[in-house]
């Protein structure tokens, strides 16, 4: 990617993941911006914290499931930054707009999972390329356990939609390859300081104690600061020839079994 002054987009930076994001760019001197949907007061707080790094960044605000906003969230950034080095769509609705098992699943909450993964990457994608020249940085954040697997009934919505967005980065990796611009796919495991922490104590807990007793190799769970620092990674120039990929950033929990108990697996 091409140095100087980087210029950088992370929806849903507000808090979570994207946080995590915003502040592993900001730390590498980025200027940000800071995408939220309802909460102003913690994408102030994360715009605080890149300042924090020596970095800078403004705010923008918008409905990903609308495509309309998108498209005026990408006018504003040009007026402000002019150009854009790294586009990260990371903005997924609450749980309750699409977590509902596939008999039960409504039209509208399907819509919610579609429109804010598989939509949103695809009207953000072409609104970006312009912006972008040549060696640019294109992340889409997924959960690539959901989208293949059945388990977990009501990520139905969710893990199709990812799934679709996985294709699209494929697709798109292939067409903005001439330019040496990259189109990956990140896939965290469960996170840290993220929408797990809205989940009631005891899911949180029987999550926490899975991991740490050995379904996550490393022993923990994963925080924002790990899935930065490998967006950050992504975004040096030696990571230029990979593309097109799924990365699973888990600390090593895709490598386990789910047909052996973990105990046994470890040893
Ligand atoms: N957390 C995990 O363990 C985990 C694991 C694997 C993959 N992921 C993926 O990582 C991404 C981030 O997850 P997270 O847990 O960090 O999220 P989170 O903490 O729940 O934060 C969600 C973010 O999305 C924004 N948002 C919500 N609805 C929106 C809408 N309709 N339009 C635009 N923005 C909207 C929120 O903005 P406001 O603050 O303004 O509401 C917030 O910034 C998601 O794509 C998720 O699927 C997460």
């Amino acid at each position: 990617m091409a140095q100087g002054k980087r210029h950088a987009l992370i929806t849903g930076s507000s808090r979570g993941i994207g946080r995590g994001i915003a502040l592993a760019l900001a730390a590498d001197s980025v200027k940000i911006a800071i995408h939220y949907y309802r909460n102003e007061s913690a994408a102030r707080d994360t715009l605080a914290q890149v300042r924090k790094r020596g970095a800078d960044g403004v705010l923008v605000q918008a409905d990903v499931t609308d495509p309309a906003q998108i498209t005026a969230m990408f006018g504003k950034l040009k007026a402000e930054f002019g150009k854009l080095d790294v586009f990260v769509s990371n903005a997924r609705p609450e749980v309750p707009e699409f977590f509902r098992p596939p008999l039960e699943i409504t039209l509208k909450q399907w819509d919610a999972a579609f429109d804010s993964q598989a939509k949103a990457f695809l009207v953000g994608v072409r609104e970006a390329l312009p912006l972008m020249g040549d060696g640019g940085r294109i992340f889409a954040i997924t959960y690539a356990e959901g989208s293949r697997t059945g388990g977990l009934q009501p990520w139905v919505g969710m893990g199709s939609a990812k799934a679709a967005m996985e294709s699209l980065v494929r697709y798109f990796a292939v067409a903005v390859a001439k330019r040496g611009i990259t189109v990956n796919a990140l896939s965290p495991g469960w996170t840290e300081d993220s929408v797990l922490n809205t989940l009631p104590e005891q899911a949180q807990d029987l999550i926490r104690n899975w991991h740490a007793s050995g379904w996550t190799p490393m022993g923990r769970l994963g925080t924002p600061e790990d899935i930065g620092n490998v967006v950050a990674l992504f975004c040096s120039d030696k990571a230029r020839w990979i593309t097109g990929q799924v990365i699973y950033v888990d600390g090593g929990a895709s490598l386990m079994n789910p047909e052996v108990p973990p105990e046994i697996q470890i040893g």
